[in-house]
């Protein structure tokens, strides 16, 4: 794991964004982003975490030039975003926003989805198939001919993804996409950035509060606060690192704190380190195997 200090960027060719240094104050004084740094390469799943006004969202809405660094810079492929790269950076990184409502804005929901397609010079037939696709692979078909406006929280959500996933960009933003989805979407969604991750052509970049999830499904998580990454590195080394989400205002994921509560807090007692479910069940199977043995020798002497 990496702290601040070292959360060095790198230059390899799988590189789609890097944000380098960058700083944002917003008009009111308040610190966005203070001297970034992040990057996001093909086929790996980033998840940023940190407590409310950390900066998760400030960081994803630079991802796609909706907002500007003051300082520092913003590449993709190895060249400074400027001011004409940002009009077209959407084609590359397609960012679903926090507030889903803000994102949608066509008369019905297949028209939203299909405007990108049809922006990136489909066909409208080509277009209104490749929305029914995105439609379907998040479980939303039904919601085709609604009206953004009368749709609930969860709804909206669901065609804000589909309307990203209809463009096929190279990076794929998601800002904290389930926390208004029933159980069962957020299953879909979670099953959803695991398919796009196997088909290896994407970044994915996941804000989120829930750890569990981001267990589950980080190849690497980086932490924030106060507009700057403070640590980096895989779930494993991260989630179980007590002090650093005491300091980031984190709550341990419960993998961590059922073994943690197994275990005992005892210098290297935390072996294997289970972070998936499967995991942590295959840890206590193989704790309880042990004990059996020992009481069963025990009882042979
Ligand atoms: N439009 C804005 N104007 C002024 N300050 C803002 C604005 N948007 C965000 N901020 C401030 O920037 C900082 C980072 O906010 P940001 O929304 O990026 O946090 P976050 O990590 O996404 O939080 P949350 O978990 O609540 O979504 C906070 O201090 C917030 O108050
Ligand atoms: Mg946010």
């Amino acid at each position: 794991m990496t702290d601040a200090e070292g959360s060095r960027c790198t230059s390899e060719t799988d590189m789609i964004i890097h944000v380098d240094c960058a700083s944002h104050v917003y008009a009111d004084g308040s610190v966005g982003l203070h001297e970034m740094c992040f990057f996001v390469r093909r086929g790996e799943v980033v998840v940023v975490c940190g407590a409310n006004g950390s900066g998760k969202s400030t960081l994803i809405e630079h991802l796609n030039g909706g907002l500007v660094p003051e300082e520092g810079r913003i590449e993709v492929h190895g060249e400074t975003v400027d001011e004409r790269r940002r009009h077209e950076l959407w084609k590359t990184v397609g960012v679903v926003f926090q507030d889903a409502d803000s994102q949608l804005f066509a008369p019905t929901v297949l028209e939203d989805v299909a405007f990108g397609p049809l922006n990136l010079g489909l066909s409208p037939d080509e277009a209104r198939k490749v929305a029914c696709r995105a439609l379907e692979a998040v479980d939303a078909v039904r919601l085709i001919e609604k009206i953004p406006a009368y749709m609930s929280g969860g709804e909206k959500r669901l065609a804000a993804i589909a309307g990203i996933l209809a463009m096929q960009p190279e990076v794929i933003a998601l800002d904290e996409p389930t926390s208004d989805l029933d159980p069962a979407h957020a299953a879909r969604i979670e099953s959803l950035v695991r398919e796009l991750r196997e088909r290896g052509e994407f970044g994915i970049v996941l804000s989120t509060h829930d750890l569990d999830l981001a267990s589950r499904i980080a190849d690497r998580v980086v932490i924030l606060r106060d507009g700057s990454v403070i640590a980096e590195g895989l779930p494993r080394d991260v989630f179980y690192d007590r002090a650093l989400l005491e300091r980031s205002g984190l709550v341990e994921p419960c993998v961590v704190r059922i073994w943690r509560a197994v275990r005992g807090d005892g210098e290297g007692a935390m072996d294997p380190r289970p972070i998936t479910e499967e995991e942590l069940v295959e840890a206590l199977k193989t704790g309880l195997n042990h004990r059996c043995r020992r009481d069963l020798e025990g009882g042979a002497d």
